[in-house]
């Protein structure tokens, strides 16, 4: 992501970098030691989660290694780079955690995180992730829908739409006392697609507890969008009537749409959407609309202009 206020990068001084990494990912890959991908889950650093229905996702082949999931990270409020959240999200409190759930529904209710972590059964999900700025990984979430928690709060007919709102919090996310986005960080979803049972109200990957720097202790994850739409760490969901303002579409409006559904078709103004780089593969390959999951959402957006509607 580059945000609005910082000044623009061409994304001709980046290349040589990314393909200095990719190069020595591809030697260390060669010389074996992603082997973290292959081990057990259970020789992996951090708590366990129990009771977890198992994916057989063929993409369960393409997995991106777990030192890769956990430290090549957007998270802004931890900083702008793509280490800055391994380093510094160490000292988020994640415990006690609530998620509030209000506006438009019949029961607001305030969820405390263990309490939501035993609200439905927990499943694993392999899904692509596409990130805006063209490259993807494929990572074993863990979570259930967010219909399941949405259910249960009652939406009234005004329900139109959801909005996600991380966590505010200069003191333990030091990204937040300068002004790269409008904090805290805000996402949103048509109400349909937060009812989608592909959204995804995730609390883990790999078989774990979420890494810090990955969302701990409760995010979103919607693949078939870019994933800046999967907020990190939220406290409050906020069912509304009117289309709510996201904190990219406030950093820079004619980049980042309110819907974000990845499409190859349609470039970025700075740059092409058509190819990503799978973190670890030397090549690029070619963005799936929708980020491959067309067949299961595309008809929510039947008779819309996805130019448009970017
Ligand atoms: N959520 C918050 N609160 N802050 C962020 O900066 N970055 C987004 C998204 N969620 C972000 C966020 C972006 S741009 C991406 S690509 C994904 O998180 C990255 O998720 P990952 O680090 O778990 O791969």
């Amino acid at each position: 992501m580059t945000a609005y206020k910082l000044p623009p990068i061409d994304p001709s001084e980046i290349t040589p970098r990314d393909l200095f990494q990719d190069r020595r990912r591809f030697m260390q890959l060669a010389a074996g030691a992603s082997l973290s991908a292959l081990l057990p889950h259970t020789v992996l650093a951090g708590e366990q989660l129990a009771g977890v229905t198992k994916s057989t996702d063929p993409l369960a082949a393409e997995l991106t290694p777990y030192k890769d999931v956990t430290s090549y990270n957007n998270f802004y409020e931890f900083g702008t780079g793509k280490e800055d959240p391994t380093q510094n999200a160490g000292n988020l409190k994640t415990r006690p955690w609530t998620i509030t759930v209000e506006g438009e529904v019949n029961k607001p209710k305030v969820f405390d995180i263990d309490e939501l972590l035993k609200l439905a059964p927990l499943e694993e999900r392999i899904y692509r992730l596409r990130c805006v700025e063209a490259w993807s990984m494929v990572i074993p979430w863990i979570g259930f829908p967010l219909a399941e928690l949405l259910k249960r709060v009652e939406p009234t007919g005004n329900a139109k739409f959801v909005e996600f709102i991380s966590l505010h919090d200069p003191e333990q996310m030091a990204g937040q006392k300068s002004p790269v986005l409008n904090w805290p960080y805000k996402e949103g979803l048509r109400m349909d697609e937060a009812m989608h049972p592909l959204t995804l109200l995730t609390v883990g990957l790999y078989g774990e507890v979420l890494p810090k720097q990955n969302g701990a202790p409760v995010r979103i994850v919607i693949p078939w969008k870019y994933g800046f739409k999967s907020a990190k760490s939220i406290v409050k969901i906020r069912l509304v009537e009117k289309q709510p303002d996201t904190s990219w579409m406030q950093a820079g409006p004619n980049e980042y749409g309110f819907y974000a559904n990845v499409n190859p078709a349609v470039d970025h103004p700075r740059w092409s959407q058509a190819k990503e780089r799978r973190i670890g593969d030397f090549l690029k390959r070619p963005t799936l609309p929708f980020n491959g999951y067309g067949d299961q959402v595309a008809q929510l957006y039947a008779g819309m202009d996805l130019n448009k509607n970017f």
